[in-house]
């Protein structure tokens, strides 16, 4: 029997997702949206590509979550996106609200499902749908540390000229513009980085990092990225479906790894059949911890405002 995921939110990133899991033919997809005829008509869309790209899966719409029983991953997109001048964090309220919602009723059907939240403000939302489905830590993984390395990899391809597959790198953290690219762990075929470019063409690349998704949004103007981040959301899929064991930077629930208790942060993580197997712990240098402790600090902000009204405060 076939895989099936379920795709919350038809938007960019949605659709993206649903047609990159066709096209590799990993799962039958269900997308779910709150707007009536979206989901329907893109998930007809897409499966009108099969006969072209030669792929046999399911792919249908709904405005309900009965159709997603069953699901083996859930990818909670839902939300609103970033427009210019906003950060992912004014994101918050509304989308906790949206991500909680469609989180429960997802786990509903699908109990035995692993979630995938790619909503923001990315590492706040992990959090709230872990809270409210009460879904074991493994089981409850964000996706950016994969789209985040993937900007940071083809900056310095562009860079150094060599093929982006060759550049092994991680970006661990929040999902924000405090994250942290671990340069003295970047290597293209175990060239250390440090030794093919100098320290400010490194710190330039870095910081265009960070500030990735906001360039996107300065062209886009109405919208924030979305190619990449279904690229990487379906990198996530494929190596839980076909238990491939990848070792990728994903959020996970941090309970005292890196000294961080009760907060989805950026770091790497073993990702098979069972969600997060493993969560590796690096021995970072001092400059990289006064870093990720950086990072953590604005993603428990967050955390801490949703506690508040969760409290009902
Ligand atoms: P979009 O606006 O194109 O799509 C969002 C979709 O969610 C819309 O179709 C909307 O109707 C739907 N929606 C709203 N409330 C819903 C609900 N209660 N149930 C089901 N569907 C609902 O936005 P886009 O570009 O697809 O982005 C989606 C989210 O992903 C945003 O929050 C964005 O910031 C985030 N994002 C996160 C990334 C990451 O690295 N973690 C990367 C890119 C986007
Ligand atoms: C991005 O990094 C908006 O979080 C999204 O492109």
């Amino acid at each position: 029997m076939r895989k099936k995921v379920t795709v919350v939110g038809a938007g960019n990133v949605g659709a993206n997702v649903a047609l990159r899991v066709a096209d590799k033919e990993l799962a039958d997809v269900v997308l779910v949206d709150v707007v009536e005829g979206v989901p329907q008509g893109k998930g007809l869309d897409l499966l009108q590509s099969g006969p072209v790209e030669g792929y046999d899966v399911q792919i249908t719409g709904a405005n309900d979550y009965e159709p997603t029983a069953n699901s083996d991953i859930v990818v909670v997109t839902a939300g609103f996106p970033r427009k210019p001048g906003m950060s992912r964090d004014d994101l918050l309220i509304a989308n906790h609200e949206i991500v909680s919602a469609s989180a429960q009723q997802a786990a509903n059907y699908s109990p035995n499902a692993i979630l995938i939240l790619v909503t923001n403000p990315l590492d706040a939302m992990c959090w709230s749908a872990y809270k409210v489905t009460g879904f074991s830590k493994n089981r409850v993984i964000g996706m950016a540390g994969v789209l985040d390395t993937a900007r940071y990899r083809t900056f310095l391809g562009q860079e150094l000229r060599v093929s982006v597959e060759n550049i092994s790198a991680m970006v661990l953290g929040g999902h924000g513009d405090t994250m942290v690219p671990l340069v003295r762990l970047t290597s293209v075929s175990g060239i250390p980085l440090t030794e093919l470019l100098p320290k400010d063409r490194i710190d330039q690349i870095v910081d265009r990092t960070r500030n990735g998704g906001a360039e996107i949004v300065r062209h886009l103007k109405t919208g924030s990225a979305y190619y990449a981040p279904s690229a990487a959301t379906v990198e996530m899929v494929e190596s839980i479906l076909k238990d491939k064991k990848k070792v990728l930077p994903c959020a996970a629930l941090l309970e005292g790894e890196y000294g961080v208790n009760g907060l989805f942060v950026g770091v790497p993580v073993k990702l098979g059949s069972r969600g997060i197997e493993k969560i590796y712990e690096l021995q970072l240098t001092s400059e990289e911890k006064a870093m990720l402790e950086k990072s953590t600090a604005a993603v428990k902000e967050l955390v801490e405002v949703l506690e508040k009204k969760m409290a009902g405060n």
